[in-house]
């Protein structure tokens, strides 16, 4: 097996070639009908961080298991962080990737929050750069789909003691993706947690861990068995006030063309797409409002017209349309509302962007093949 060594700044990154790469054409199988998170490219990044050492042995391996030791803190103590993000192949072929130098800073607050060292901007993105040049075939180039990059970050030093652990590991898999929801872009229904919060003031809400999820498992369950695709939480303290989706942000049109979303209060993620959203509205000369949106508000707004459209958005969702909010004793919109006009004109133009069919006026893309 040869070891190429490459050269980049500030960490060198060596590349050992996967034998078991597959070929062509199972690829191209895989790419016709990817699924979300199923299948996952030959190769995988790896680079090691200890407190003695610093960020070391960066390297591009062939994918496979890890080898944890049955002590490894993360397994005890779930500090574990993760980002999400997409590769879009463009008409030409070309391979770009969407703001992430937002992602990189994300990460950064999140090791801050779970007491994990902070990766450079640099590094994270020289990590993606190096798997899409060795992966690059991956990226599917049928309409909508992608590749979607998981860079995560976990504590593997074999002690039991609860501290911030001394030995950490930084790795980024790969994923073909087509749309997130089974039924593509079609209003989803979904489900509102009041036995369960996410995230609680001083908690872990607007970081990007492991823990938020895991204990978002349970309602995603009650979700399912409701017949809807994702859980709205409310936040912790009232009970009453909108935070955000499992895994998405929330937005809500309004009659005169405004937008609303809850405000960033420390207990909901700060999304890439949200942020995106409101500076594309924003360029429509719509209003966006940061606020505290209430469960009264929602359903007021539904029942006296001045709310017309409801959607999520996240990296893996992009925009999806909300159609209802059910709950054990809540029902508010219509299953059968199709999709909203603004909600549908908003996707389009971040999806034209991504795919490179608008021009970049933001400057949100970053090649990665070039
Ligand atoms: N909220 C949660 C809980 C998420 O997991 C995600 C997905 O990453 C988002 C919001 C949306 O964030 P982004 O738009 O950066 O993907
Ligand atoms: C993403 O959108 O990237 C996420 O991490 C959300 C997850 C539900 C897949």
């Amino acid at each position: 097996m040869t070891v190429t060594e490459t050269t980049s700044y500030p960490l060198r990154f060596s590349l050992t070639p996967s034998p078991a790469a597959r070929a062509e054409a199972e690829r191209e199988e895989i790419l016709a009908d990817p699924g979300f998170g199923k299948h996952f490219t030959d190769h995988m990044v790896s680079i090691d961080w200890t407190t003695a050492a610093g960020w070391h042995d960066a390297q591009v391996i062939p994918y496979g298991p890890l080898m944890l030791d049955p002590a490894a803190s993360v397994l005890h103590y779930a500090q574990e962080i993760f980002e999400g993000l997409k590769v879009y192949r463009h008409a030409d072929g070309s391979l770009h990737t969407f703001r992430p130098e937002a992602n990189a800073r994300r990460l950064q607050r999140s090791a801050q929050r779970l007491a994990l060292p902070e990766l450079s901007v640099e590094d994270f993105i020289e990590s993606l750069r190096r798997l899409v040049a060795v992966d690059g075939q991956w990226v599917p180039s049928a309409p909508e789909t992608s590749l979607y990059i998981r860079p995560f970050m976990i504590a593997n030093e074999s002690f039991l003691g609860v501290r911030a652990a001394h030995k950490v590991g930084y790795y980024v898999i790969a994923s073909p993706a087509g749309a997130y929801f089974a039924a593509g872009v079609a209003p989803v229904k979904i489900w509102l947690s009041t036995e369960y919060s996410r995230a609680g003031r001083g908690g872990t809400g607007a970081a990007k861990c492991g823990g938020n999820y895991a204990s978002s498992l349970l309602p995603q369950v009650e979700a399912y068995e409701n017949g809807c695709a994702q859980v709205l939480f409310l936040d912790a303290e009232t009970g009453s006030h909108v935070d955000e989706l499992g895994g998405m942000n929330i937005f809500f049109v309004h009659k005169d063309g405004h937008l609303s979303t809850p405000a960033l209060t420390g207990t909901i993620l700060e999304g890439i797409t949200r942020q995106s959203i409101i500076t594309l509205a924003k360029d429509r000369g719509l209003t966006v409002d940061e606020t505290t949106i209430t469960m009264d508000d929602w359903r007021d707004g539904i029942e006296s017209g001045d709310i017309t459209e409801v959607f999520a958005c996240g990296t893996a969702a992009v925009i999806t349309p909300i159609s209802q909010l059910l709950g054990s004793e809540i029902s508010i919109g219509n299953p059968d509302a199709p999709a909203g006009e603004l909600t549908m004109s908003l996707r389009r133009e971040l999806t034209d962007i991504q795919y490179g069919r608008t021009p970049d006026r933001h400057g949100w893309l970053t090649r990665l093949d070039a």
